[in-house]
């Protein structure tokens, strides 16, 4: 438990809620929070952390609130009054939590945690803007202040303003590379707009980032493409190896430049195995060896040296991971029809195939879940540490992902394919995360006596015969009450998709690997008006299981808002918000107002039709009873 406080620290968070502990930032010494985030002291790190525990393991929330209360009694300065501010807004009580920033402001109008407070709160609910300009003030007044611009940043990536808050992560990355809070900003920034990479002072900033275990190297791997693209000599920059290392490469014009560099190393090696060729070697592996091969090359490599052959196989799913799946308990029976299929297409191509993903702070669900209705919506309690199962789990990154910020009780997961239950275990393992996974069909739940509080079912209803059916069952595992987030196909937004599929069935190539090769050298070298062209945006363009997925499905639903809105509505569920990104959240606060309603998430839609391109998600309530 310390080991994630420590990780929260690092993350450089204020004030750290963790179950009935609460650590203020505050309340360390400055030297003692530098060496803490730095991770260069554990064991003093452990005593440190200790001594500002305002509350310790077993006590109540009750008492949470209580300590702070007596030290403002007691001490009555405007640093108390900031950190209960803080206390209270965690609870989600974000009047009273108004009042104590406002009254710690009364006593030190320059206060900065009080300030940064206020920023945190109109960002949570949903008015980051306001928070802007005094946030500016006060950075120009405290330049050198890291919390400061930190928060700076994290409000102008809430608004959308992802060049702003570039600049504020670059600056404290500067001085402080440690800072992993930034770091992850800088990702999550860079993923949406990866050109940012070309304006940025320090781009050394983007390969660092690669190196750090924290980050998902995914989000980076479209900026680290364009700063390629613009070196003046991409193949000696040290950008390439790492990204080639940790990322998988999503641009196709980069993705020529090596293939060609591949070729030549194959058609005239070098005596030893070049830096560049063990490195093309993992981005291969990433790609699932999803790169075309010219019959030049299949000639050279049956006598070709070990290292030029790595770069080119062995395909299919390693020994290991096959004997794994075989240890998987099952739960249900595997229906035939469709399910066979599917199961069929996942145990040969299981998906998505990922090696890391971004880990910030830890947040509690039922804070997680107020932050995105913007404080509109009060979560029950049992949501502070859910009984969490998500339904086909796939290769278990949504599943891991959930278990380390979430904090659930208990993490269950299952899925039709052995081989992806398998490798979610394997990275489970190497995380030392603990979950439960069975190999079951959906829709032969019935029966199964364990219910839920929260279910995450994302990418899988869509490719069932009938989605509501399989949604039905879902919910019969979900206590009344409890909230599922769900992951549906658009149909507005993947119109370049269905006419690539169309393609593709015209081309009549089975989804093997040389039949997906010949699928992604049809489709990449398509006029960029052919309305099949767009498909190659999609990460999953560039990997074989990827484009299995998405070019090669048997069974694949779409859905629109007033779809969803009706499904809603017959199973009895209340819509409680999407997930989106800070600029969508921005534009849609910008066009409609506060809260959230399907009417006019609709009407964003058809002004942004690529506003869902990866999918619709969103989380729903069950009735209470
Ligand atoms: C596109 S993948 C998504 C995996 C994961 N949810 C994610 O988002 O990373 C779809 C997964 O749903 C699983 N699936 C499809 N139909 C299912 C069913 N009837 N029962 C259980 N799992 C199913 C597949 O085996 C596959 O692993």
């Amino acid at each position: 438990m310390l080991a994630e406080i420590l990780q929260m620290l690092r993350t450089g968070a204020d004030t750290i809620f963790y179950g009935d502990i609460v650590v203020s930032m505050a309340a360390l010494p400055g030297e003692a929070l530098r060496e803490i985030r730095d991770g260069e002291r554990g064991g003093e790190a452990v005593e440190l952390c200790e001594h500002a525990l305002a509350v310790k393991p077993g006590h109540s929330t009750a008492r949470a609130e209580e300590l702070p209360e007596r030290a403002v009694e007691s001490r009555g300065d405007a640093s108390s009054l900031a950190w209960l501010g803080t206390v209270r807004r965690s609870q989600g009580r974000y009047a009273e939590a108004s009042e104590f920033y406002r009254r710690a402001l009364a006593l030190d109008p320059e206060h900065l945690q009080a300030w940064m407070g206020v920023a945190m709160l109109l960002t949570l609910q949903g008015n980051a803007a306001a928070a802007v300009p005094r946030l500016r003030e006060l950075v120009a007044a405290h330049p050198d202040s890291v919390p400061l611009r930190a928060t700076l940043g994290d409000v102008h990536c809430d608004l959308g303003a992802y060049g702003s808050a570039v600049e504020c992560y670059e600056h404290v990355l500067d001085g402080h590379p440690e800072h992993l809070g930034c770091r992850l900003g800088l990702a999550r920034c860079l993923s949406h707009r990866p050109l940012l990479a070309l304006r940025m002072r320090s781009p050394r900033h983007v390969l660092e980032s690669l190196e750090v275990e924290e980050v998902d190297p995914d989000l980076l791997a479209r900026a680290a493409a364009a700063l390629l693209r613009a070196s003046p000599s991409p193949l000696e920059d040290p950008l390439l190896l790492s990204v080639l290392r940790h990322a998988l490469l999503t641009d196709l014009g980069v993705e020529r430049a090596l293939t060609q560099a591949r070729r030549d190393l194959c058609l005239s090696p070098p005596g030893d195995a070049p830096e560049l060729a063990l490195a093309l070697t993992d981005q291969c592996r990433l790609n699932e060896f999803a790169w075309p091969v010219s019959p030049e090359e299949v000639a050279r490599l049956a006598t070709a040296p070990e290292w030029v052959r790595a770069m080119y196989g062995p395909e299919g799913i390693a020994p290991e991971i096959v004997e794994r799946g075989r240890r998987i308990p099952t739960l249900t029976p595997i229906s035939g029809g469709t399910s066979a299929e599917v199961r069929r297409l996942y145990e040969a191509n299981p998906y998505p195939l990922w090696r890391r993903f971004s880990r910030g702070a830890p947040i509690d669900l039922d804070q997680y879940l107020r932050l995105l209705t913007a404080g509109e919506w009060e979560p029950p309690d049992f949501l502070k540490r859910p009984r969490l199962l998500v339904a086909g789990c796939g290769t278990g990154r949504e599943l891991l992902s959930a278990a380390w910020t979430w904090h659930p009780t208990a993490v269950t997961g299952f899925d039709l394919s052995r081989t992806s239950l398998a490798y979610a275990q394997r990275m489970a393992e190497r995380l030392d995360i603990e979950v439960e996974l069975y190999q079951a069909d959906l829709l032969q739940l019935d029966g199964w006596e364990r219910r839920f509080d929260a279910i995450v079912c994302t990418g899988v209803l869509h490719h069932l015969d009938d989605p509501l059916a399989g949604w039905r069952r879902l919910l019969e595992l979900l206590r009344p009450g409890g909230v599922m987030v769900v992951g549906l196909y658009s149909e507005t937004a993947r119109h370049a998709i269905v006419a690539a599929q169309e393609e593709v069935r015209g081309m009549g190539v089975p989804p093997t690997p040389a039949g997906i090769r010949a699928a992604r050298a049809r489709l990449g070298s398509l006029p960029p008006d052919h309305p099949a062209a767009g498909c190659a945006v999609l990460r999953d363009f560039y990997h074989t299981s990827g484009c299995r997925d998405v070019l090669f499905h048997v069974q694949e639903h779409r859905f629109t808002v007033p779809r969803i809105a009706a499904a809603l509505d017959e199973l009895g569920l209340t819509f409680l918000a999407f997930e989106a990104d800070g600029a969508v959240r921005h534009l849609y606060r910008t066009l409609f107002g506060a809260g959230t309603n399907l009417a006019y998430w609709e009407k964003l839609e058809q002004l942004y039709p690529e506003t869902f391109l990866g999918m619709y998600q969103f989380w729903c309530r069950k009735g209470d009873r």
